[in-house]
């Protein structure tokens, strides 16, 4: 007999390690989940054979690509969580602007967005269900992983977007992007709050497809000083944690930005992703044990030789606690992280015991 497909109504399986999904509920875990952003491709073999025969888009959307490589750090680093292989640069795509992946250069705009006309004609209407390969390869990912782990969806937040969407490409200072917020604000606030509406719609969506969580990146939030990140990023991601509330769990990962954890801790998030910029101590004092805290663990230093890693885990854990707590990097895992050397860190966290 054939399996039907998975929909949301339908589970597929309930989950047998539902470690992320407890922990994001405060619920007491016997041991903290582990899972690495940027996991699923760029360091592991598996993923660069997928990545010498099809492009990069063509792997985002061909759902059944991008179901194999979600799969890949469960089955070969054993995370506790899939991420769904995707690009928070789908949602520019889907709002016409045109997005090219070149190998060595990183994403790139051809036509960016400089004046009110450019943002008058961006697709906002219904501009989420130009992304159904992402649902379609949540779905199969569900079904394929048939319970072991929970499944991550996620977003850009509405700032870093915009850093793409007004630079075209990535940049050091996003100085065109907050020259654009500082000399036409009006203008920047229409554009966040076109973003947000279409992320909005968007994560509901995914969790519809089966995300049983989701993460919102606002990769650049730490080029913002605190009050401009108050004033340009933080209500369009208390309107995105607002809006999820009762869906899905929502964990937002504004790097660089520790300033705003006490503010960001106060919302209806789950979860706040942290970086290494902050001790594990002063973020648990700033959040106050209301919001579960998700890091921070340097990228760099998974470059260093396995005990090392192995000790500054725990040391991470010991800092953290326990509970309320999920172990992450404090952003990507990069291209030159040797496998035993993630594996040692996941490893780590599924050995760690208090002395
Ligand atoms: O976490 C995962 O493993 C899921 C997949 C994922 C990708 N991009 C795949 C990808 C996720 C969560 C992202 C998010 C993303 N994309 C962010 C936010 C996270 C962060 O690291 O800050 C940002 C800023 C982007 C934009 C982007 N996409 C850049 C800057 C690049 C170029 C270089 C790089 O690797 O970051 C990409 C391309 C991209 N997206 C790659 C992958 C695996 C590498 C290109 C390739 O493998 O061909």
């Amino acid at each position: 007999m054939s399996t039907p497909p998975a929909t949301i109504d339908q589970p597929v399986k309930t989950l047998q390690n539902d470690l992320l999904l407890r922990a994001l509920r405060k619920e007491t875990v016997e041991r903290p989940p582990v899972w690495m952003m940027r996991q699923a491709g760029r360091y592991l073999p598996d993923y660069l054979k997928l990545k010498a025969q099809y492009d990069f888009f063509t792997r985002v959307q061909t759902p059944e690509l991008a179901c194999a490589i979600t799969l890949q750090p469960i089955d070969q680093v054993g995370v506790d969580a899939a991420i769904i292989f995707s690009d928070i640069l789908v949602i520019p795509q889907a709002m016409g602007l045109e997005v090219l992946m070149e190998e060595g250069k990183g994403p790139s705009l051809p036509k960016v967005i400089s004046c009110k006309q450019d943002i008058d004609d961006l697709v906002t209407d219904g501009a989420e269900q130009s992304l159904k390969y992402v649902y379609d390869a949540l779905t199969l990912t569900k079904k394929e992983l048939n319970g072991r782990v929970p499944l991550i969806g996620f977003a850009g937040a509405p700032w870093t977007i915009l850093c793409y969407m007004i630079e075209g490409k990535g940049s050091k200072t996003w100085e065109k992007a907050k020259q654009f917020a500082y000399t036409q604000p009006l203008l920047a606030h229409q554009l966040l709050q076109k973003i947000t509406d279409i992320t909005i719609s968007y994560l509901k969506l995914q969790a519809k497809a089966g995300a049983d969580t989701v993460q919102v990146f606002d990769s650049w939030a730490g080029a913002l000083s605190p009050a401009d990140f108050k004033t340009y990023a933080q209500p369009y991601l208390l309107q995105i944690a607002d809006a999820l509330q009762g869906e899905v769990p929502v964990i937002l990962f504004p790097k660089g930005s520790w300033y705003a954890l006490k503010d960001l801790s106060n919302s209806s998030a789950a979860g706040l992703g942290i970086d290494w910029g902050i001790a594990p101590e002063f973020a648990r004092e700033l959040t106050g044990n209301r919001i579960v805290l998700q890091g921070n663990f340097d990228p760099a230093k998974l470059l260093a030789p396995i005990p090392d890693i192995k000790k500054a885990v725990k040391e991470m854990i010991d800092a953290f606690g326990v509970q309320n707590y999920i172990a992450n990097l404090g952003h990507g895992i990069t291209p030159n992280i040797p496998v035993d050397h993630a594996r040692a860190f996941v490893d780590a966290v599924k050995e760690y015991r208090k002395s």
